[in-house]
């Protein structure tokens, strides 16, 4: 049951409140047993998304690549990388979505490109070839360091030389992927032109990625130290990288982005499609308010902030108020996720060091689908699934071999999707399969948790199934109230109507006076958790461990 199952097919604003499924392609099936999931695989098991009851895809980069960021360098943005199909198995996925009532959003790579793109090899063969500015190229100090002290966000110098130009290029990430130079006009209209390509093709929008990293400062100046009143709310690394240690004040988030993003947006626009951003910043909110800003640029901006460690109520509530505050002037809109493709899986960050509890797990869903804005869940988050542990000698993530063993880097959350149990590779492939399956996510394949009316997989859809019914939940403004720890209390709320959520994020019950008035809604998914009883004249909820209570006023009814 996709979007035009739940009455939203035609509606140009169905992003807004959308639940996103987050595909990631190399790790979800693999159709031809050479050990990598790809598009056919995808295509193959789209009833377990649609039957979710999810809006839309996003299928992180399947274009042509050398893989060194396992895609996120692409080296031609209108051809499907042959480990993952081609562009008739692109097709064939597409319109089994769009069957299905499913949109797709696919990932979009502008910020930079592989060092392998054809773009790059021109653009570094001599100082004044056609393409010597659509990268970042600049000249040493006189000692010979780079130009500016901006860091890799993967570790070490931005800066790589280069002993044909001798110069150094911008890297943001790896060295093999070279920051595009957006200041020169050439290059955005040849971004704005592989976009189209795949417009032409039909798909529902895009998720930029790192689209904030798109601009550098043209005068090439210094980021200043971070310092303790400077550090934003939310580091987009962490603490041992040190990245952490600049304010990043010139290398991302610069203003000439905007109207970079208006003409994007003009695009999109003749084909209806949606734009979703990637903005990691540690100063984010202001510029998701920006980029959003009255239907101007993206459409959504994706937030960072709950891919943190912490997870206190005070700590959550702070994030989602921040992010609200900040949009509320621009009509801004963001998406939210607690997973994805680069951070420790929420079942296991989201434990306190503990052993995963489903009953967690379903407070965590429960909790991404009520806040104020879009959802994005990460595959295998139905199924509750915990980080994986990837010994070293089978680490694929530079990242994680750079920062090893303080961090392990993202392979533990990309490894296959167990499908089925029994099946050698837990179903995922005939072959070798580039991650490993982790054992634990064996018993809770797709196969074993559909078939079983108390599973987590069961939950997540009779969870999306009631969310559907609740309009609030998909487009109701948001306002917390104050409870203690550890208590997360909000409400959302259109004109006359509103909807509380309560949320016990602790191990132990909890026991508090009910807001006067309320009344359970009816039918929610997690009602065994949350009781009302009277006391003297009072009435208490009391939530179980990891409770969760939805309430209307009394006499209220949601359509
Ligand atoms: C993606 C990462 C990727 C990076 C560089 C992101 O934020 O989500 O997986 O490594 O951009 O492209």
């Amino acid at each position: 049951m996709g979007s035009s199952d739940s009455g939203n097919g035609g509606n140009r604003e169905w992003w807004r409140g959308a639940v996103i499924y987050q595909i990631y392609p190399r790790s979800f099936m693999d159709s031809n047993g050479d050990g990598i999931g790809d598009l056919p695989g995808i295509t193959a098991n789209l009833d377990h998304v649609a039957a979710l009851g999810v809006d839309a895809v996003w299928v992180s980069p399947f274009f042509r690549s050398p893989m060194k960021d396992f895609g996120y360098d692409v080296s031609d943005y209108r051809a499907v990388d042959p480990i993952f199909g081609t562009l008739a198995d692109f097709d064939a996925m597409l319109a089994r979505m769009h069957a299905l009532g499913l949109k797709l959003i696919i990932d979009q790579v502008l910020s930079h490109t592989s060092d392998q793109h054809a773009w790059f090899v021109e653009s570094r063969a001599s100082r004044d070839n056609p393409k010597a500015d659509w990268y970042v190229w600049a000249d040493p100090k006189p000692d010979g360091t780079p130009p500016t002290n901006w860091l890799s966000v993967f570790g070490g110098s931005a800066w790589q030389w280069d002993s044909r130009r001798r110069q150094y290029y911008l890297h943001s990430f790896l060295s093999e992927q070279p920051d595009l130079n957006f200041h020169c006009p050439a290059v955005q209209d040849a971004l704005l032109g592989e976009v189209r390509f795949w417009c032409e093709r039909g798909v529902d929008g895009f998720r930029f990625d790192a689209c904030n990293h798109q601009f550098h400062d043209a005068l090439l100046r210094d980021n200043p130290p971070a310092s303790v009143e400077s550090q934003g709310e939310v580091s987009t690394v962490r603490a041992d990288n040190p990245y952490a240690m600049q304010q990043h004040l010139y290398d991302k988030s610069q203003t000439e982005n905007l109207a970079f993003l208006e003409n994007l947006r003009r695009l999109l626009d003749g084909y209806g499609a949606v734009a979703l951003g990637e903005v990691g910043d540690e100063n984010a909110p202001p510029v998701m308010a920006q980029y959003t800003e009255l239907g101007k640029r993206l459409h959504l901006a994706y937030s960072f902030s709950l891919l943190t460690a912490e997870h206190s109520a005070k700590h959550l509530r702070h994030q989602v108020e921040a992010l609200d505050h900040a949009l509320a002037p621009t009509g801004g809109w963001g998406c939210w996720a607690v997973s994805n493709h680069d951070v420790p899986r929420v079942a296991t960050r989201w434990s306190d060091g503990g052993t995963t509890d489903t009953r967690r797990d379903r407070l965590w869903l429960a909790l991404l689908l009520a806040l104020r804005g879009s959802a994005s869940i990460y595959q295998g988050e139905e199924l509750g699934l915990p980080e994986a542990e990837v010994p070293f000698e089978l680490l694929q993530d530079p990242y994680g071999r750079a920062f090893w063993p303080e961090f392990k880097g993202r392979d533990g959350c990309r490894t296959p999707m167990p499908w089925t149990a029994d099946a050698p590779n837990g179903g995922f492939t005939t072959g070798r399969p580039w991650l490993p399956l982790y054992g634990p996510h064996l018993p809770l394949a797709v196969e074993r948790q559909a078939a079983d009316a108390g599973s987590m997989l069961a939950f997540s859809q009779a969870l999306l199934a009631w969310r559907r019914t609740q309009p609030l939940l998909r487009t109701g403004g948001i306002a917390f109230f104050d409870a203690p720890e550890p208590v997360l209390w909000f409400e959302r709320r259109d004109g006359n109507r509103s909807l509380h959520a309560i949320f016990n994020l602790g191990s132990a019950p909890v026991s508090m006076p009910l807001p006067v008035g309320l009344v359970p809604i009816a039918g929610q998914p997690l009602a065994s958790t949350a009781g009302v009883q009277a006391d003297g004249e009072k009435r208490m909820l009391v939530l179980a461990p990891y409770g969760v209570f939805f309430g209307e006023p009394a006499g209220e009814k949601q359509i």
